[in-house]
């Protein structure tokens, strides 16, 4: 625990590791509830060096609307001197909008239409490997696979490669020791490297090939460019959906009036997909204070890591009443699950169309099923993307 510097007053301490705190041992949203209940909007943890962490909606917004005071420059907390530059999320304005503007096109929903086929195709088989199954840990059969296909036809992986692949990226996100997690990265990285140098030399329809031929600011994207732009779509685009597919599973499991609904009316699950994000966000995202400024009655000074926990938007209950209900028919639905801001995510509309397809060919195979009451729920994990390392369920016959 670091020493708590002069200028935080003693009435916004409030002890809080996001990585692994008691509080968020059993669950996310309820400890992150808690959290915002017994602590200030804005205080300052001792944990990871000493950070601010925000609780309010409105001092998220400030934070994440204003990158000239509150920069991405440092993704992680405590910040690292040689933090690496990830394209285009590390960056501020004026840079970053060069590099999302570059982006963005690919991203749109009518240039990645073409996908959804082979979401489909993924999708029907990894249920498919199901069959006849009593059990399983969700997370291992489906959802931590499903993102990794995907991402590969996404990008231009081969795809006999698919369980090497997958393998590697497991590790990098399961593994708990930073050794280790550097050793699987370093081989994404080789992965990558390999990749880009074949795109080069043979272009093919995905997401590489384009950015090598596409035109940025007068030139071409350095090799350099395009490996930070390859393994931030790797950070940014699996863990992310394997956890948002999680969640959504296990409410699934627990509310029948939920599942009937959508087996009804599948053309709800849109909204489903949508309101299942909001009560369950679970990315937190840190920005570093670049000047000595004042936040919610506290002085922050340059330097100063902030960390917003965004997953308190979607249950602000002045932006969304009955926070805690899972409502297909609200009105008004307000959250941050995709960021909000210059960064909100690029990836949200090949996201939403993964967990549409799994929703709903999940729910045609599986009308009913429910949480394994024979197992013990596993602990949920904090960090910059908090989520469930697994879900056992019970398959009906
Ligand atoms: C449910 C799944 C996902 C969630 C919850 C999610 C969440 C987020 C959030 C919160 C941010 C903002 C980060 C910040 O402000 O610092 C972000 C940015 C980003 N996401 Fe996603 N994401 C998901 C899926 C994806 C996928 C599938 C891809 C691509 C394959 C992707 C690509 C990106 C990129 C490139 C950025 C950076 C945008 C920028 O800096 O301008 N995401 N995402």
């Amino acid at each position: 625990m670091a020493e708590v510097p002069a200028h935080v007053p003693a009435d916004r301490v409030y002890p809080f590791d996001y990585h692994n705190d008691p509080l968020i041992s059993e669950d996310i949203h309820d400890g992150l509830l808690r959290l915002r209940q017994d602590a200030p909007p804005i205080f300052w943890t001792p944990a990871h060096g000493g950070h601010w962490i925000v609780s309010d909606t409105d001092l998220m917004v400030s934070v994440l609307k204003t990158p000239a005071i509150y920069s991405s420059r440092q993704l992680q907390i405590p910040p690292r001197e040689d933090a690496p530059r990830m394209i285009p999320e590390s960056l501020d304005p004026p840079e970053h909008l060069l590099y999302r503007r570059l982006m963005m096109e690919y991203f749109e929903k009518s240039r990645i239409a073409h996908l959804q086929a082979r979401v489909n195709f993924w999708t029907d088989t990894l249920l498919a490997d199901l069959e006849g199954k009593a059990e399983c840990d969700f997370v291992e059969v489906v959802a931590s696979r499903l993102p990794v296909y995907v991402f590969m036809e996404f990008a231009g992986f081969p795809l006999e490669r698919a369980d090497d692949f997958r393998s590697l990226v497991d590790g990098m996100f399961r593994s708990s020791d930073p050794a280790q997690r550097q050793n699987y990265a370093m081989q994404i990285m080789g992965e990558l490297q390999q990749l880009i140098t074949a795109r080069m030399a043979e272009p093919k329809d995905d997401i590489l090939s384009k950015l090598i031929e596409a035109d940025f600011q007068g030139r071409k994207l350095t090799f350099e460019e395009l490996m930070s732009i390859g393994f931030l779509l790797f950070l940014a685009g699996l863990d992310t959906v394997t956890n948002a597919m999680t969640f959504g599973i296990r409410h699934l499991a627990r509310d029948g009036a939920l599942r009937a609904r959508l087996r009804d009316n599948p053309d709800r699950i849109p909204d489903a997909v949508e309101e299942l994000l909001r009560r369950y966000t679970f990315p937190t995202l840190p920005r570093q204070v670049t000047q000595d400024t004042e936040l919610g009655g506290v002085s922050l000074k340059a330097g100063d890591m902030i960390l917003c926990l965004i997953a308190l938007a979607g249950l602000d209950e002045t932006l969304n009443p009955d926070a805690l209900s899972v409502d297909l028919d609200r009105e008004k639905r307000t959250h941050f699950a995709f960021g909000t801001g210059g960064h909100t995510c690029l990836g949200r509309h090949l996201a939403k169309m993964e967990l549409e397809t799994l929703y709903r060919r999940w729910l045609e195979v599986f009308p009913d099923f429910e949480i394994d009451p024979s197992r013990k729920a596993a602990a949920p994990r904090g960090g910059a993307v908090m989520g469930i390392p697994e879900l056992w369920l019970r398959l009906p016959a």
